[in-house]
């Protein structure tokens, strides 16, 4: 029977939302983790055992860690047995097709290529962040061109000297620590002994179940799952537009749907948000334009609602101008609530409710007044705004634009004044003008 492997030391590139706890919990297992970051204030708060993101309990791990002496950050890689990968994986606009955004990898290559540094035999190698398919064998590729001194396992299978799989990850935000032990692990090798080395790497940690594949369909599992997602959330926004237009309310027709055993539909919105399920549909569709209409169009129908949010903002308007003749546009105040990509966070990143009432404080000429509990202050880049408690935007807008569905708009109080409302959360408002 093969003995599993220690892994007295674990280096981990990329210190960030996923990199920092999955770090600081291998940390907390009592193994001696490097954690690598090129930034250098991050390296640094880091080893002052403090952190620079927002993650519930993390502090107290890193903190620990430090202190312990298991957890030291550094900005280059350092010799290990295994080497975790999880820097940024963004989309980027190439020169001349601006509407078919392509996979960026530069980071990967980075970190890459500075782990190549100091490779040894036996070492494991785990791509942790979300990416095409193919990445795996382009990382052992780019290892491979840089260490001729090594052997790896796409020219020499499962007797190459280092080992490399792709492990996604697939964590909630605000839960991070407890879902790096509890949720299952899809661990996808470029061999049978490359799986089977990284899945003893996470038993250190994990307590669900290590289901094992190949690095391939490992890293296609992880786009499916966001994918499958995003086209959930457009056939839901979809039906919110063709409800509109036949004055069907779409709240009591998804609720009535949904009463059929084997029909599950979600709840529209605002459109779709942060850096996962907006993002990750299209590696599937650089890859393999010609056979993916569908995820395409549900990324088009998703990215097409804030504005079509706008439009429904605009026909409000002209509709409160018509009916209060003694009003000018400039009269009019307008209320957004929400400013977050998602409920109940404090995160603005690829925000459609942020895009949105980004759009009306150019295009308004009245007040715009945003109530968002999450934060202190808004953005720099929004002019004309102001942030107030939800008790005053009831008392002074005319228009009420519900963007998030925060718990605390889900109170039992309802504005009075034309309403538009994204997230369904006032859908008892049997007309969507409640007047004064
Ligand atoms: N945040 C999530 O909820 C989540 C969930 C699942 C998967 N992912 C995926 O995990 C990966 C990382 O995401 P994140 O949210 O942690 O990103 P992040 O931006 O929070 O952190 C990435 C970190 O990597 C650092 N970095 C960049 N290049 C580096 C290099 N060459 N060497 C060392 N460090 C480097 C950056 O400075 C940054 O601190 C992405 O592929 C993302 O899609 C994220």
């Amino acid at each position: 029977m093969n003995k599993k492997k220690i892994f007295s030391k674990i280096c981990v590139l990329g210190l960030g939302y996923i990199g920092l706890p999955t770090a600081a919990m291998f940390a907390s297992r009592e193994r001696s983790v490097i954690g690598v970051d090129i930034n250098q204030s991050t390296v640094d708060t880091v080893n002052l055992g403090q952190i620079h993101i927002v993650e519930p309990g993390l502090e107290g791990v890193v903190h620990t860690a430090v202190n312990k002496g298991f957890l030291y950050a550094s900005n280059v890689p350092l010799a290990a047995d295994a080497f975790l990968i999880a820097v940024p994986t963004p989309i980027q606009f190439l020169d001349g097709d601006e509407m078919l955004p392509q996979p960026n990898l530069s980071y990967i290559k980075a970190a890459t290529q500075s782990i190549s540094l100091v490779l040894k035999k036996g070492d494991l190698v785990v791509l942790e962040s979300t990416s095409p398919v193919g990445t795996t064998e382009q990382v052992a590729e780019w290892l491979a061109a840089a260490r001729p001194d090594l052997t790896f396992p796409q020219s020499h299978g499962s007797a190459s000297d280092i080992r490399i799989a792709y492990c996604p990850e697939r964590v909630l935000p605000g839960q991070v620590i407890r879902e790096l032990i509890t949720n299952d692990r899809v661990i996808g090798g470029m061999t049978n002994a490359c799986s089977n080395l990284a899945a003893d790497l996470y038993s250190i940690l994990v307590e669900g179940k290590c289901h094992l594949t190949n690095a391939k369909t490992a890293e296609m599992a992880k786009l499916t799952e966001n994918s499958c997602r995003d086209v959930q959330i457009a056939f839901a926004n979809e039906l919110s537009i063709i409800c509109d237009e036949l004055d069907i309310n779409v709240w009591e027709l998804i609720s009535l749907s949904n009463r059929h055993p084997r029909v599950n539909i979600l709840n529209p919105g605002p459109g779709v948000g942060g850096h996962c399920i907006a993002v990750d549909p299209w590696f599937i569709i650089s890859k393999t334009p010609d056979k993916s209409p569908l995820i395409r169009a549900a990324r088009n129908v998703n990215d097409s609602k804030p504005k079509w949010v706008i439009n429904q903002i605009d026909k409000a308007l002209l509709e409160f101008l018509k009916e209060n003749p003694d009003k000018s546009m400039t009269d009019v105040i307008v209320a957004c609530y929400g400013l977050t990509f998602k409920a109940n966070i404090d995160d603005l990143r690829e925000s459609p409710a942020l895009q949105i009432t980004i759009d009306l404080s150019y295009g308004h000429q009245g007040r715009v007044l945003v109530v968002e509990p999450n934060i202190d202050s808004l953005p720099r880049e929004i002019p004309n705004l102001e942030l107030v408690s939800k008790e005053k935007a009831f008392e002074m807008a005319h228009i009420h634009v519900l963007l998030v569905d925060h718990v605390e708009f889900k109170k039992q109080d309802i504005p009075v004044g034309k309403i538009v409302d994204t997230r369904g959360v006032w859908r008892n408002v049997s007309v969507s003008n409640r007047t004064r």
